[in-house]
């Protein structure tokens, strides 16, 4: 079906707002690129990405954000975004996503954001870590969370035509995951490790045109939402089931009612087609490439998905700063 053959007129994009305040904070946290200081790294896309957000026309609340408010002085959870005239919406943050391949100068980290209506997005609560399995929209039906790894990677190799030998699975490198690596490695599949960074994990394990074929192991909570928004467009699937890490975690996860065992699909993390992503490379890799500073200006790269039509947009913005009003970091347009 093409839009002339649709009755209805195209609504606007909101994730071509999202990119400019991915882009803002992908610009001021690159200068923090390798310089060892995870923390004035996160800080400057913070601060970035809070003012680019207030310009924006909506009124959000930040869903998943750097923390609870005693932790996080800004865009931490519950704090409402935007100039609160425009539509209500849960918004999904990662200022760094991979604030140590910033401080360490290694490719990947990004800079991310979700948006959706309001009370659609999964909130995390208590939860810390999740298990993950993220596989491209042709397996999506074979797999299953609690089956052997052998098995779903037979099934997965299977399903996009591939020996299991061609597989890539893309893993962190977390003493977590020793068994999960080593059941990959007896089955003869490829492993690519990263020491951070599984959204971007999530959205390679989907995109066709990545090395990666599927993800799996346990990242972050917040971070599996995240990928949800960027999937729901992407097409693909991730099934994932709450992991606690620690005594307490798992008790508090209990004690706010959450039952441990669900297993969530993207439908279940973000309920609604109508989902906005936008992520912006900050120190540039495989999925992104990151901020080439020039001296008068500097490009950025990157990837406006929305949910509703699966469109996704690979950009390339160049910003010059003589054509800038220096107010601060984030005048750009
Ligand atoms: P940060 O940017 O918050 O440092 O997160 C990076 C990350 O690698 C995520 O991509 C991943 O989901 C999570 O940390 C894994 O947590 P941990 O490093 O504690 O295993």
């Amino acid at each position: 079906m093409t839009i002339a053959s649709t009755k209805e007129a195209p609504t606007s994009n909101l994730a071509l707002d999202l990119v400019r305040v991915t882009e803002a904070a992908a610009l001021a946290s690159a200068r923090w690129l390798g310089r060892g200081d995870k923390e004035g790294g996160d800080k400057a896309a913070v601060d970035a990405m809070r003012l680019s957000f207030n310009s924006l026309n909506i009124n959000g609340v930040v869903i998943i954000g750097e923390g609870e408010k005693d932790e996080a002085p800004m865009l931490y959870n519950g704090e409402k975004i935007g100039t609160g005239s425009g539509p209500a919406l849960d918004i999904a943050v990662d200022p760094v996503e991979g604030t140590n391949l910033l401080a360490y100068g290694r490719p990947n980290a990004i800079c991310v954001v979700g948006a959706a209506p309001a009370g659609t997005m999964y909130n995390p609560g208590p939860s810390f870590y999740m298990r993950k399995l993220v596989v491209p929209a042709a397996a999506q039906s074979v797999v299953d969370l609690d089956a052997p790894v052998a098995e779903t990677l037979r099934k997965v190799a299977k399903a996009l035509g591939k020996d299991v030998n061609d597989l890539v699975v893309f893993v962190l490198d977390k003493p977590r995951h020793q068994r999960l690596i080593q059941s990959i490695r007896e089955v003869g599949a490829r492993i690519q490790l990263h020491s951070d960074g599984d959204v971007g994990g999530a959205l390679m394990a989907v995109d066709p045109r990545s090395e990666v074929d599927m993800m799996m192991g346990t990242g972050g909570t917040p971070e599996g939402v995240l990928a949800a928004c960027a999937i729901k467009g992407m097409g693909g699937q991730i099934f994932a089931r709450l992991d606690p890490q620690s005594y307490v975690e798992k008790e508090a996860i209990q004690n706010a009612g959450i039952d441990i065992r669900d297993t969530l699909t993207v439908d279940s993390l973000v309920k609604t087609d109508e989902v906005f992503f936008a992520a912006t490379g900050i120190s540039g890799g495989t999925f992104l490439r990151g901020v080439q500073y020039s001296g008068n200006g500097a490009i950025t790269h990157s990837v406006v998905i929305r949910g509703k039509t699966g469109s996704l947009r690979y950009m390339e913005a160049h910003h010059n700063w003589s054509r800038l009003m220096k107010i601060s970091a984030v005048d750009y347009d």
